[in-house]
């Protein structure tokens, strides 16, 4: 049995950009199933910031982190697709520290996520996920995504390509 911990749930701030970035290389170089490895987005606390700050403003895209004191711990994101004819689509993406894994962290940033996506009145969740990711595609089945389709060779890691697949949850 994992020792309680208390996890804080909020909105990305500008001054998260650099814990977001160490949250990112972190779990980059935890997990093989992301789009990047340990050097994480590669981006400078300046970029980042300035990503968050789309968030800020735009109010059909969300970025959360979980938070353990001031140590970024989860992260989870909705981003909503530019082009007119596409925008009723949202991008969802999910990050957990392994540290903090099989606590709960992963729900509860999906339940913020999805309810969130519903209020800004999105139409699909979508997501792509490493074929192998059990954890992660368990999670998601969990909140009713299904599997659309497998793309293959999604990932090269290395001198490997591995299949995802294409997750959707219709609200
Ligand atoms: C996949 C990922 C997001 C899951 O996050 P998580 O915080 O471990 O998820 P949860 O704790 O909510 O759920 C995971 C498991 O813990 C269990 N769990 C939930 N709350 C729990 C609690 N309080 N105590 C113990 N176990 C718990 C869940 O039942 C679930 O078990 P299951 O997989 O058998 O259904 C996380 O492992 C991760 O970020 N992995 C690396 C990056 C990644 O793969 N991201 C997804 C890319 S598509």
């Amino acid at each position: 049995m994992k020792e309680k911990i208390k996890i804080t749930y909020r909105e990305a701030e500008e001054r998260d950009a650099d814990g977001l970035l160490l949250h990112l290389s972190r779990v980059g170089g935890e997990s093989d199933f992301l789009t990047f490895g340990k050097e994480g987005f590669g981006a400078s606390a300046e970029r980042e910031a300035r990503f968050i700050r789309r968030f800020i403003k735009n109010p059909d895209e969300i970025m959360l982190v979980a938070m353990d004191g001031d140590k970024v711990v989860g992260n989870g994101v909705i981003e909503r697709e530019r082009i007119p004819r596409l925008s009723h689509r949202a991008r969802l993406s999910l990050t957990v520290l392994e540290d903090y894994s099989h606590r709960g962290i992963g729900t509860q940033l999906m339940e913020m996520l999805v309810s969130f996506s519903r209020k800004s009145g999105a139409k699909i969740i979508y997501l792509e996920c490493h074929a192998q990711n059990s954890r992660a595609l368990s999670l998601y089945e969990k909140f009713g995504f299904k599997i659309s389709g497998t793309m293959n060779k999604y990932f090269r890691i290395g001198e490997k390509y591995y299949d995802a697949h294409l997750m959707e949850l219709v609200l």
